[in-house]
This record gives C-alpha cells, sequence and structure tokens, in this order.
C-alpha cells in the first residue's frame, strides 16, 4: 500500500507541475471560494473561468485570471475554451430535479477522463447575496446547530473548495472518486497525512 504523504508536500509537488485549470460557475457560492482558494494556494500557473457572461473582479490578486464567455447552449462552438487545460472543476448550478438523479455523473463517466471525482455535499453553508428564503431557512437552522450535529447533514462551502483541492493533489491510482458529505469533511479539513 502506498505511503501516506504531507499535505504541504503534496502542493508543493504540484505547483512545480505548472498546471492550469479552468473553473466553470466561478460566479456561484461554490465556484467563487474554490477560485479564492486556488489563488491563496498559488495551485496553477494558468486560470481559465468559462462562464456565461464576464465577471468583473478589484483585488490585484484576480489580475492574471483569463475568462472566456460562452454559450452553454452551444458547447460545440466552444470547445476551444476548454481545450490545453490540465484540470478542471464544473461548480454550475444545478438541482437534482433539473439535472436528472445521477445523470450528470452519468454523462460524466462517459466522457473518459484520466480521473475524475465527483462530491455530493450536504446544505452548503455559505453567505448567499442572492434571496433563496427556502435555503436560508434550511442553513440557519443547521447554522443554529452544534457542529457536531450539523457536520452530518451540511457543510460549509470552503470546506467543499478545500476537499476539491486537497484531492486534486492528493495521487490516486483510481479512475473515479465519490466524496459523501463525510468525506468532504474531513477531506476539506486535512492538515497533515492524506491516504492516496
Ligand atoms: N446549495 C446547496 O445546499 C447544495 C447542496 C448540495 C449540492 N449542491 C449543488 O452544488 C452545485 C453548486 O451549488 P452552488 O450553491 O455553489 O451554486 P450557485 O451559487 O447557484 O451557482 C451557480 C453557478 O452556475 C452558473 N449557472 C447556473 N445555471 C447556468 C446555466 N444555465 N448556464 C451557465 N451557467 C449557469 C451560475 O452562473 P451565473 O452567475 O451566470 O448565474 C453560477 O456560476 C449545484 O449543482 C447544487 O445543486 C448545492
Amino acid at each position: 500500500m502506498a505511503e501516506a504523504e504531507e499535505l504541504p508536500k503534496l502542493r508543493e509537488d504540484f505547483r512545480m507541475q505548472n498546471k492550469s485549470v479552468f473553473i466553470l460557475g466561478a460566479s456561484g457560492e461554490t465556484g467563487k471560494v474554490l477560485l479564492k482558494e486556488i489563488l491563496e494556494q498559488r495551485l496553477f500557473s494558468r486560470v481559465t473561468l468559462i462562464g456565461r457572461r464576464k465577471l468583473t473582479f478589484d483585488e490585484e490578486a484576480y489580475k492574471n485570471v483569463n475568462q472566456e464567455v460562452v454559450d452553454f447552449e452551444k458547447l460545440d462552438d466552444y470547445a476551444a475554451a476548454f481545450q490545453g487545460h490540465d484540470v478542471g472543476f464544473c461548480c454550475l448550478g444545478t438541482t437534482r430535479k433539473k439535472a436528472g438523479a445521477g445523470e450528470v455523473e452519468a454523462r460524466v463517466e462517459e466522457l473518459n477522463f484520466d480521473r475524475y471525482s465527483i462530491f455530493r455535499p450536504g446544505v452548503l453553508l455559505c453567505d448567499r447575496q442572492e434571496s433563496r428564503p427556502g435555503e436560508w431557512m434550511v442553513r440557519k437552522f443547521f447554522g443554529s446547530l452544534p457542529e457536531s450535529w450539523a457536520r452530518g447533514q451540511s457543510v460549509p462551502v470552503v470546506t467543499v473548495a478545500r476537499a476539491m483541492l486537497n484531492n486534486m493533489v492528493r495521487l490516486s491510482d483510481k479512475k473515479m472518486e465519490l466524496l459523501e458529505n463525510k468525506g468532504i469533511h474531513d477531506l476539506g479539513k486535512a492538515n497533515g497525512s492524506l491516504k492516496p
């Protein structure tokens, strides 16, 4: 069995590879926090946001972020926007009802990536600016519970973003990984050794 590796070393090894990344959904709650973490951890030499509109950033840290605006109804016409990237994150917002339970995951499998990871978090805890009364109530409820109770069903969005990145830097010989809420908590809060 492979040895567990230390997170700081895994990150440094990853940085040395000068990889490029695209993010879908960087204007959403998960994508926004993921982008911030990616920039803070300086994991990639090139970062591209692919979205349906151009985003505005004031902070200096975002000045080298590239943006591609695409029409999601005609993605075949925009294949070039995706090409030349080593890693891609999809944080597009959808509901299980709209996407069809398991349908997105099945379609991703068809794309035959070398490696892909599916994250299935519980209720996302974040400070959403947009008004979604139903979600707001659920978040308030989970936010008021002791952490040990809430963590079974919910997860802070920053923990999800860190779990996505910690998972990415650890080596894996598995083609597909599926992370549910507990796995996301464990991986997102990890600071030391990570099992491959
Ligand atoms: N909220 C939760 O508690 C929860 C729990 C578990 C899983 N999830 C899942 O996690 C994912 C991310 O959630 P989130 O709360 O971070 O999402 P979000 O804040 O709603 O962000 C949605 C993102 O997707 C983009 N988007 C939505 N519809 C699009 C379309 N038709 N074409 C192109 N772009 C589109 C939005 O772009 P614009 O800014 O241009 O609109 C935005 O960047 C979702 O699939 C959600 O179902 C959420």
